[in-house]
């Protein structure tokens, strides 16, 4: 259990300089997952030292596969081979993590061992029987508490069957949990997708050497097939920075009047940027420079500057290119001139919080009316100037919920105070000191 770690967040000057963001936390743990499948070493650069992305490369080591971090930063993954993951001798503790539970659930499940997976109090506390459900239909067993919940069993099997599966819900982590189930099953495993969630799975699927096809339905939903029991060998991989995370200094930029910050390398697979599109009709002032790609992932160097920004709608079907940027994009939206309706958050309610209910709440506390739509939708009132602020917000084990009032903070007429920060090393390590190197009055209490 992490000491608790308040922080306050004071007004700040313009903020300037250049902020390198850590890598991707969704690219972070596929690199991992599949580096211990393939055959050979994977050498993995930038790869994020986040606590979610080590808990996975603890759990791949308890699987039986090499993870080591060089003294560059670089790590080398040595893998068993596709179907070769041993029966680990202690529980998987995913901490808070839902990608790393998830996605790995879906992955031992087609090795015919006994796994128990556990989290903390927060990961504890979300739904499993959206990975469960499928993965029982492949031929795994689970045992779990009520509601399919963590601490859970997985009795996975080497003669799963193939499924075709259409998502109840947008969601990356079902997608990707089917198709690394179906990745050691013999034959095509399908996962049909009404929106499109982010592909990062695939394309590193692709990378690593397996036959992975996306197909248009008539209905314009997509269809994603893996076909089983592929050579999967070692590959070099590149991690960007995280798109997520560089959200956070982007909007303290766009906040502070006279600010320009540089943030180089970040990931802009189109599936990622929901943010930057909106942030952009907003009227935000950001470049993206540099475009190019690397390791089979798009990304830019974007330079944002300080600018108004102006209240819009956010269309539902952008909620999957966006889903973990709501509670920094509803400071930004408290921020500016007009009204700001974002649609379609139901799923917000069973990330790493409720972050619907602890944005409104927060958001309320510091002075800003918001409300909170019965179809799952946020409304929130810009006034054109910062709210007052002066508060202290709770934010119930979620990282990003801390990250959005602290920057927040940075803008108010007084200062926004977190009663946790600990949980932002789950995916942005370094934060606090990378923030306050660019002008931040970020401080602990
Ligand atoms: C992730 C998918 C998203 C996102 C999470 C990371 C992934 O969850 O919220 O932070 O790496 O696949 P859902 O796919 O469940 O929406």
């Amino acid at each position: 259990m992490l000491q608790a770690k308040p922080l306050r967040s004071s007004s700040t000057g313009a903020l300037a300089g250049t902020i390198r963001v850590p890598g991707d936390k969704s690219i972070s743990h596929r690199s991992l997952m599949l580096g211990a499948v393939a055959v050979g070493e994977t050498v993995i650069h930038g790869l994020l030292e986040g606590e979610d992305v080590l808990n996975t490369a603890a759990a791949m080591r308890l699987l039986g596969a090499q993870a080591e971090r060089g003294g560059d930063g670089v790590w080398r993954v040595r893998g068993v081979g596709l179907g070769g993951l041993g029966e680990p001798a202690q529980v998987l503790d995913m901490g808070n993590s839902g990608t790393a539970a998830r996605l790995l659930m879906g992955l031992v499940a087609s090795h015919p061992i006994t796994c128990v997976f556990t989290g903390d109090a927060s990961l504890n506390k979300r739904p499993m029987a959206r990975v469960t459900g499928p993965l029982e239909q492949m031929g795994a067993r689970f045992v779990g508490r009520s509601g399919g919940r963590l601490p859970l069993a997985v009795v996975g099997s080497d003669r799963t069957v193939p499924i075709t599966y259409r998502l109840p819900v947008a969601s990356a982590q079902v997608k990707s949990a089917v198709i690394l189930c179906g990745l050691n099953t013999a034959g095509t495993t399908t996962v049909i997708e009404a929106e499109p969630t982010r592909d990062h799975t695939e394309l590193m699927l692709r990378h690593f050497g397996a036959i992975v096809t996306t197909e248009r339905m008539e209905d314009g939903a997509l269809a994603v097939s893996v076909v089983g029991q592929p050579e999967l060998t070692g590959r070099e991989i590149v991690v960007p920075a995280d798109p997520s995370s560089a959200a956070f200094p982007a909007v303290a930029a766009l906040l502070r009047p006279g600010s320009e910050l540089l943030l180089p390398g970040v990931g802009m697979n189109p599936r990622r940027t929901g943010l930057y599109d909106t942030l952009v009709e907003m009227g935000a002032n950001i470049a993206f420079e540099n475009r190019r790609d690397e390791a089979g992932e798009p990304v830019a160097d974007l330079r944002v500057k300080h600018g108004p920004l102006k209240g819009i709608v956010v269309p539902a079907d952008r909620a999957p290119s966006m889903i973990d940027e709501y509670p920094i994009l509803a400071a930004a939206a408290a921020c500016a001139e007009g009204t700001t309706v974002m649609l379609g958050l139901k799923e917000l309610r069973v990330k790493e919080s409720d972050r619907l209910a602890m944005v409104a709440d927060g958001l309320t506390k510091c002075g800003v009316k918001v409300e909170v739509g019965a179809d799952d939708s946020l409304t929130v009132y810009g006034t054109g100037k910062p709210p007052q602020g002066g508060a202290t917000v709770a934010t119930a084990m979620d990282h990003r919920i801390a990250m959005s009032f602290l920057v927040l903070g940075m803008a108010t007429a007084e200062p926004v105070q977190v009663d946790d920060g600990a949980f932002i090393d789950t995916s942005f390590p370094g934060f606090v000191a990378l923030m306050n190197g660019v002008g931040a009055k970020i401080a602990g209490v």
